[in-house]
């Protein structure tokens, strides 16, 4: 893993952090920093679980999961949604409504990773543990741990994936693709994105990639709350704008599913061919479009792994152990490089996902 990039500062702001972030990371680098140390607490103890919006169907599943994967550990369990339209301020609620009703351990899926310090300082005022669960939080001292798929990972291999597909289906370039980015205030947008621009950066610098549009700054990729009607117009657009010629599509860079499918509406609507579309999170409609031949690649990063190591996470605190960490470098928030345990992510394309999905009972049947 390299050591060099900071993957913890959300866009805004980063520039002026990036300094001090740099200090920071070397500094610490090895050091388990600023986590509490916990002497345990009773068994029975309330764990509360706030997850973003519905995004994606991965948070859908990690509710149910933390739900049920609390109670069977013996947990009083809270899990809570922003709603779809007030996100922030909901979530900002229901995590000081956890440390009002007394929650030792804090699950956080941030709705927007720069707007939760508040919340965060009274949790640890409180004497609560806080997870960052997949997104970071930034800018606070009070995050104690981060638990994840490696999220820059996940960007190169969508940046290999792109590439891959694009060699299958035109073994030469200069290839022409478009690239979109999640919501900005999601820290893994940046992360996501400067893992995939790793791999394709020096090919777009070579002429061997053109990006059509010329948009190749992640503010003008960035798709707002990750929403599907915002990439599908992007979409429209790009292909009014640039495809309406000769100038034929290749493939296009997409950080998740939901947003893959919008693109491949999109080009479908203006009557073009599909392109190579990458995607993430193995969603049900995109596992079937990728057999179908339509989305190329998905990523798949096991919700169900990564709420079992959650809870693993708050059984280790409450015997007054401390958690499993695998990355004391990676995750700069802005404020400290938070202790993080991060899982290996998978690609799957058509070719390997019957294996990638072979003990997934609700994908496994799709791939048949
Ligand atoms: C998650 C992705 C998901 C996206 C939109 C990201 O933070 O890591 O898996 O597709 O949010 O919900």
């Amino acid at each position: 893993m390299r050591t060099s990039i900071i993957r913890g500062i959300a866009a805004a702001g980063a520039v002026a952090l990036l300094t001090l972030g740099t200090a920071c990371s070397n500094e610490r680098e090895g050091s388990d920093s600023g986590s509490s140390d916990t002497k345990g607490f009773a068994k029975d103890s309330l764990v509360g679980v706030a997850l973003p919006a519905k995004t994606s169907e991965n948070w859908v599943l990690a509710g149910d999961l933390f739900t049920d994967g609390l109670k069977e550990a013996g947990f009083k369990a809270d899990v809570q949604y922003a709603g779809a339209s007030t996100t922030v301020a909901d979530q900002q609620a229901q995590i000081s409504s956890m440390v009002t009703k007394g929650a030792k351990v804090i699950v956080i899926g941030a709705t927007d990773a720069s707007q939760l310090s508040t919340q965060v300082a009274q949790a640890k005022e409180a004497g609560a543990t806080v997870i960052a669960y997949d997104r970071l939080i930034t800018n606070t001292p009070d995050v104690d741990y981060y638990i994840a798929f490696d999220n820059f990972k996940v960007g190169q291999l969508q940046g290999e994936a792109l590439l891959n597909g694009m060699k299958a289906k035109k073994p030469k370039g200069p290839w022409t693709i478009e690239l979109f980015s999640g919501s900005p205030d999601d820290n893994n947008s940046k992360v996501f994105f400067d893992g995939a621009m790793e791999v394709l950066k020096p090919l777009i610098d070579k002429g061997d990639i053109v990006v059509g549009s010329g948009q190749k700054n992640i503010k003008q990729t960035a798709i707002q709350g990750w929403k599907a009607e915002v990439a599908q117009q992007r979409m429209d657009g790009l292909l009014t704008s640039t495809y309406n010629g000769a100038t034929k599509l290749d493939g296009v860079l997409s950080p998740n599913d939901t947003l893959a499918r919008a693109v491949i509406t999109s080009v479908k609507s203006a009557g073009k061919p599909v392109p190579v579309v990458t995607g993430q999170d193995s969603e049900v409609e995109s596992v079937k479009s990728i057999m179908a031949g339509e989305q190329y690649s998905t990523i798949n990063k096991d919700t169900r792994k990564l709420v079992a190591e959650t809870v693993n996470m708050v059984k280790s605190l409450q015997k007054g152990d401390k958690p499993e960490i695998n990355d004391t470098k990676s995750y700069n928030n802005g404020s400290k490089v938070v202790p993080a345990y991060l899982l290996p992510p998978v690609i799957v394309t058509k070719e390997n996902a019957v294996e990638a999905y072979a003990n997934d009972p609700k994908l496994a049947p799709l791939t048949k």
